[in-house]
């Protein structure tokens, strides 16, 4: 992979080139991987997202070049999404349970290792953000359903209707032929997942969403589950999950990949090596969609998807780039 620095010339025009703790890859299965050690390698601060939310790596830019921490970052990278209306997979619009309630799932997770996270809460339009507060203001993890909600209001997040016009329309619609039958993917589900590294070389990443189209009341997906929807190990990578969140949480999706990518595997080698055993364990299944993305120490990415438009985007300071990948899934 084409390697970049962060030069004077970047939006801030503030970075330099430091040394960073980087991940030394091994050549051999034998030799051990050698972690944290510090290189010559320039930092490369990035913002990289699933799919193609090129407002939400945008924002997150914005944020890194003006020396903001990669936490801040990817928070406020992916409220963008949250506060899309147009955006049906995610935040404030997005489609709601069987049973017409928009339930919303997110965490986040900095370069300590701290995390936050929030299930099945209603009427919040930035699920991020209360999962950070979680993270920052109480001595838990999770918060689920009321609890969160609760939480969030005493944490000033004022409450509003998340359902809209259109995914209301569409919803009746649904019930019209549907028989209260939850089918897994009749929506093109785009969760976003982002990771960005910020001009200290540390990493933070997010993820946030909907969930599925139509789910049975109170399920949950990967996305707020550590180390399924998403992980972030500092000394290595980060890691998230897009797709059917029941496969992710089977594998610990997000954790398996930044363990890959500790074992040496570039993070492209490390997400194709994840996808490969969910499908492994799904011979035949046509019905879903499953993908990751990944970074590592040296601001390398890799994404791989059961999906052939699957496109991660990615802000370096060169602006956007936008990388299809196609690397659809196909049995060896
Ligand atoms: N990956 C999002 C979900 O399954 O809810």
């Amino acid at each position: 992979m084409k390697r970049r620095t962060f030069l004077k010339n970047s939006t801030s025009g503030t970075a330099a080139l430091v040394a960073a703790p980087t991940l030394i890859a091994c050549k051999e299965a034998s030799e051990k991987p050698i972690v944290g050690e510090e290189s010559s390698e320039p930092i490369r601060p990035i913002a990289v997202c699933t799919w193609n939310f090129q407002n939400a790596t945008a924002k997150a830019w914005e944020v890194l070049s003006s020396d903001g921490s990669a936490l801040d970052a990817v928070e406020q990278g992916v409220m963008v999404e949250e506060a899309d209306v147009t955006n049906e997979t995610v935040g404030k619009g997005g489609r709601p349970d069987r049973d017409g309630n928009v339930t919303l799932d997110a965490c986040i997770m900095d370069k300590d290792g701290n995390c936050g996270s929030v299930v099945y809460l209603k009427n919040i339009v930035h699920p991020v953000s209360v999962a950070r507060k979680v993270m920052e203001e109480t001595p838990h993890i999770i918060l689920a359903g009321k609890g969160a909600e609760q939480f969030a209001y005493e944490q000033g997040f004022k409450k509003e209707e998340l359902l809209t016009e259109s995914t209301r329309k569409q919803y009746e619609e649904w019930k019209k032929t549907s028989k209260y039958e939850t089918v897994i993917n009749i929506e093109n589900h785009d969760t976003i997942g982002m990771l960005t590294i910020d001009k200290n070389g540390d990493i933070a990443g997010a993820c946030t969403t909907s969930g599925m189209a139509y789910k049975v009341a109170g399920r949950v997906g990967d996305s707020p589950i550590i180390g399924a929807g998403l992980y972030v190990d500092n000394e290595v990578g980060g890691a998230t999950a897009t797709g059917v969140g029941e496969e992710v949480i089977r594998t610990v999706g997000s954790f398996l990949i930044v363990e890959l990518m500790r074992q040496g595997k570039s993070p492209q080698e490390a997400c194709e090596e994840g996808v490969k055993r969910i499908m492994k364990k799904n011979e035949g299944r046509k019905d879903f969609q499953i993908g990751f993305l990944a970074i590592n120490k040296k601001g390398e990415t890799g994404g791989y998807c059961v999906h052939p438009g699957f496109t991660y985007r990615e802000y370096t300071e060169n602006g956007h780039e936008n990388k299809t990948v196609q690397s659809f899934y196909q049995k060896e």
